[in-house]
């Protein structure tokens, strides 16, 4: 999901938005200055939390460990989905333990369950509880964060710091001296305000507050609600002695009641709507300086939260815990070792920033899991948010490095399918999410099957329980489409998503019928992989044919910018429904347009052009180029598109463009390509993304271009650019390999937007353990990571030289590609 409008005026604003500390990235470069010359270096050191928390990047730099359920961030006020934004000009409401990070809802996600330190010189009765009483601007430039950690400093001088468990964690509260500790715990306030219900009880004795209630999707229908509870425990472990304590409720229009005392709320939906303020307060005796509270969180009940407080934190303090958070975070950071004393220092920055959060989404709910899922046995992962936007990169990255934690996630698909009847696509609050472009987790477990189908059993993955669920979401129309499944019964019968079809069986918005035809014939593509694995020769002939339905959406007839043949869609009668290619891209000027998942969407693509879609054929590219005119028509249109200022960095449809020149035989143009496409468009400031990171899939994009490698879902393929780094090593813990990439002739000088005369950076040959591979274009999984050892890319200054593949081209189904399955 992008939100494309107002990037470059909010890059403009970034210098003055940055409100981390300044210490934070002297920090970060000591660090990797120093670790040059350190053999065990802490790679958490090099992580900048704070990438990706302007410019609508919507990064939660809240407190994790790796995939934890518990992210701990503040929450302000306007548009600021993960809780935190860098704009000084927001409010904090308080601080709170459940976050989502990188998700584009214009709602906000989680943000449940608040606390609030306060000053109150007047006494309890005239403490600021309310929303907009209680709000207040943080000290300018003390904002903190690395992974584990997350602290700021209110404009009264109060400090908020926070570590985590995986369901738990301790806030930590410094206040001024002589002052006497307040504080407000919200039961009714969630970021995208729904509260539908709960409790609150207060134990004066134990000290002890409970907390729980039901609450509303960030990204989907509103009807549904999920449940969530905590448990705060106030006095750490009697070393804190409570003095008042009691509830409150409020308003904005003369409602400002407090009950002094009083130990219990149980409040109702409010049918009416709006926002609902209500809560707990309480305060400490004496004056002491740090104020420290335990908080447990459950999806199930308050005493599984107190439970999971209890085994997961216990009597630990907050060094210990954070000491645990950090080793889990380095655990996860050096599977991938960068070569750290001849690597640039900004790329060292953003590689492992993008590896940080590439580990800290999905939610692992494990344990955790209600309603359809509650008791499962499988692992139950939360916030698969959204599967369009992750199958590309997210999971390919994970594939290289981290096969178990993998099979993790594609449990909790295969799950969604034996609990729902087709596999999750947007689920996020434990509740089914929109759908984007149609069953995209199809492409995730296709991926894994692909790479681990050898150890899928030991994995413990079934492969024809995942082959039975992409069936499913194949071949079985669900009634409502809108959050599972896709329109498969038009699909099927016309050969594409028809605009303005006659579907009497099946519910769901009528519009992207481009878009999804594109999406679903490469989902098509992912079934027809497994089919081929698993020896079904009915399916992969079928699947094979279906996946070349993106060519009925082809209108060959379209002229734009003196190029010819543009995606568009399509009435049931076969008549294309002429839209303008150049809609819904950056140069449409025309701001009442609807490009999103909007009813008025007309456009027939989902967030991006007709310009921009029509280059998304991964497994058939080289028919692509056939359709648009050859390689020379191929190359200039490429060429166009991005100096035309069509090319939406931020969109994941866009992803493999850049790229695209490896297709016509041209490899020396993507190497220039993606340069220009990190250097202006990612950086290590809080505006250093081009938009949402949408659960890292940002990070991992930028990750694999660092590492100068695409990976081509539900293949083994990879294709070869140019590292932006001297060597790294990739340790698959599992496989008990450990590879090691070694760019021959790298020039650093190289690393930078365009790549100037006489710096080497060009792919000019390629072993694999001393073994020249055949195209310098492309390798295979199984030849490489799967192996573990030595690759050599030689890189050289002589752009023509290099300017082919030297062997075979990645690979297109209609050019004979993918016959097997390795
Ligand atoms: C690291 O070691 C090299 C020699 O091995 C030396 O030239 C360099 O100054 C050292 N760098 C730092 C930051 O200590
Ligand atoms: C809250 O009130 C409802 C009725 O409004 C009641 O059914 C429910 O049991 C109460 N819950 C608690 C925890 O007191
Ligand atoms: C590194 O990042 C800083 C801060 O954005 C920027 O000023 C500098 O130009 C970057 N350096 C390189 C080599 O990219
Ligand atoms: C998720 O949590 C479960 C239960 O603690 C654990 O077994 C599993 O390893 C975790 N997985 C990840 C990827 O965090
Ligand atoms: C796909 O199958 C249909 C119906 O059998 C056939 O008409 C069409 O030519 C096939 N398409 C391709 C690309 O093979
Ligand atoms: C197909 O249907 C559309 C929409 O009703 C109509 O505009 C178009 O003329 C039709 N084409 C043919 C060939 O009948
Ligand atoms: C802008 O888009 C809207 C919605 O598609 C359309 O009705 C309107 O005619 C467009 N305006 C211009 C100037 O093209
Ligand atoms: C494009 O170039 C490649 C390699 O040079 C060649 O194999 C292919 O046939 C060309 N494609 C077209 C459509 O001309
Ligand atoms: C990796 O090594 C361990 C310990 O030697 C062994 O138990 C395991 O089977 C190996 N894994 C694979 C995939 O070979
Ligand atoms: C690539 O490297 C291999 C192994 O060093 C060598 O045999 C081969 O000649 C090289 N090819 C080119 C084109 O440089």
């Amino acid at each position: 999901m992008v939100s494309p409008k107002h990037l470059f005026f909010l890059v403009l604003l970034n210098a003055v938005n940055a409100q981390q500390s300044p210490e934070v990235q002297r920090r970060i470069s000591d660090a990797i200055k120093k670790a040059a010359n350190q053999s065990n270096p802490d790679y958490t050191a090099f992580v900048n939390p704070f990438i990706g928390t302007d410019n609508d990047g919507d990064v939660c730099p809240g407190a994790s460990i790796p995939f934890g359920m518990v992210k701990f961030s503040t929450d302000m006020t306007g548009y600021a989905p993960a809780g935190y934004v860098t704009d000084p000009t927001r409010f904090i409401r308080g601080i709170s333990p459940l976050h989502d990070s990188g998700t584009g809802s214009s709602l906000g996600t989680y943000g449940n369950f608040e606390v609030m330190p306060l000053v109150c010189p007047n006494g309890f009765q005239t403490c600021t509880t309310r929303l907009n009483d209680r709000q207040r601007h943080r000290k300018r430039n003390t904002d903190d964060a690395s992974p584990g950690y997350f602290s700021q400093t209110l404009d009264n001088d109060i400090k908020m710091e926070a570590t985590s468990t995986r369901r738990a964690g301790l806030e930590r509260f410094t206040f001024p001296s002589n002052s006497k500790p307040y504080f407000v715990i919200d039961l009714a306030n969630d970021l995208p305000v729904s509260f539908a219900g709960g409790t609150l009880n207060i134990d004066p004795v134990k000290g002890r507050i409970t907390i729980g209630g039901s609450y509303g999707s960030s990204f989907g229908p509103g009807r549904y609600n999920y449940n969530a509870f905590a448990c705060y425990d106030l006095l750490e472990g009697g070393k804190q002695a409570l003095d008042e304590y009691g509830v409150w409720t409020g308003d904005n229009f003369g409602l400002d009641a407090k009950g002094l005392g009083q130990t219990h709320l149980n409040l109702s939906r409010n049918l009416f709507g709006g926002v609902y303020e209500s809560g707990a307060l309480f305060s400490y005796k004496g004056t002491p300086q740090t104020i420290t509270l335990r908080v447990g969180i459950s999806f199930i009940s308050t005493d599984q939260a107190c439970a999971n407080a209890e085994s997961e934190v216990g009597s630990s303090t907050f060094e210990q815990i954070l000491a645990q958070s950090k080793s889990l975070w380095n655990d996860r950071l050096k599977k991938i070792e960068l070569d750290l004393a001849g690597t640039p220092a900004n790329v060292t920055e953003m590689f492992y920033s993008s590896l940080y959060r590439a580990s800290l989404t999905p939610n692992n709910a494990t344990g955790e899991a209600q309603a359809e899922f509650f008791g499962t046995k499988s692992f139950y992962f939360d916030s698969l948010y959204c599967s369009w936007d992750t199958f590309r990169t997210f999971f390919p990255l994970m594939s290289l490095h981290s096969p178990v934690e993998f099979a993790q996630i594609v449990d909790t698909y295969i799950d969604g399918w034996r609990k729902l009847g087709w596999m999750p696509e947007c689920r996020a609050n434990n509740l089914p999410g929109w759908t984007q472009g149609g069953s995209s987790g199809d492409n995730i477990v296709s991926h894994f099957a692909i790479y681990y189908h050898n150890e899928a059993a030991r994995l413990g993955i079934d492969l024809n329980e995942l082959y039975s669920a992409l069936l499913a979401d194949g071949d079985i129309n669900p009634p409502e489409w809108n959050t599972l499944g896709r329109q498969v019964n038009v699909y099927k019968q016309f050969g594409f998503v028809p605009f303005a079809v006659l579907d009497t069986s099946s519910t769901g918005r009528q519009t992207r019928e481009g878009s999804r035809t594109l999406e679903y014939a490469f989902e098509d593509f992912g079934i027809r992989q497994v089919a081929l694995l698993l020896g079904k020769t009915d399916d992969e002939a079928r699947y094979t044919n279906r996946s070349l339905f993106y060519r009925n959406v082809w209108d060959p007839s379209i002229e734009s910018d003196g190029f010819k043949g543009f995606m568009q869609k399509r009435f049931s009668n076969g008549t294309f429904s002429f839209q303008d290619p150049k809609n819904c891209s950056p140069k449409d000027n025309n701001d009442s347009r609807a490009c999103s998942l909007q009813s008025n969407n007309v456009n027939g693509f989902y967030e991006s052009s007709s310009w921009e879609y029509s280059w998304y054929v991964p497994h058939d590219t080289g028919h692509l180029i056939e359709l648009m005119g050859g390689n020379d028509t191929f190359i200039s249109r490429l060429d166009h598109f991005f100096d035309a200022g069509y090319y939406l960095a931020g969109n994941e449809p866009s992803f493999q463009t850049p790229i695209g020149y490896h297709y016509a035989n041209q490899p020396a143009r993507s190497v220039d390509r993606v340069r220009q496409v990190v250097f202006d468009n990612f950086d290590i400031i809080p505006a250093g993304l081009p938009g949402n990171d949408d659960q890292a899939a940002m990070g991992s994009l930028l990750a694999f271009h660092l590492l100068g490698l695409y990976p081509v879902p539900s293949t083994s393929r990879l294709l070869i650019l140019s590292p932006f780094t001297p060597k790294y090593t990739i340790h698959n813990s599992f496989l008990n390999s450990s590879t090691t990439v070694t760019v021959k002739g790298f020039d650093p000088k190289s690393v930078q937007r365009t790549i100037p005369q006489g710096a080497a950076a060009y792919v000019q040959n390629v072993t694999v353990n001393g073994k020249p591979v055949e195209s310098r274009c492309h390798f295979d999984f199984y030849d490489v990571f799967r192996l573990g050892g030595e690759v050599v890319i030689e890189v050289t200054a002589d752009k023509d030289a290099a300017n082919n593949c030297g062997g075979s081209l990645p690979e297109s189904l209609s050019t004979g590609g993918f016959v097997t399955i390795r």
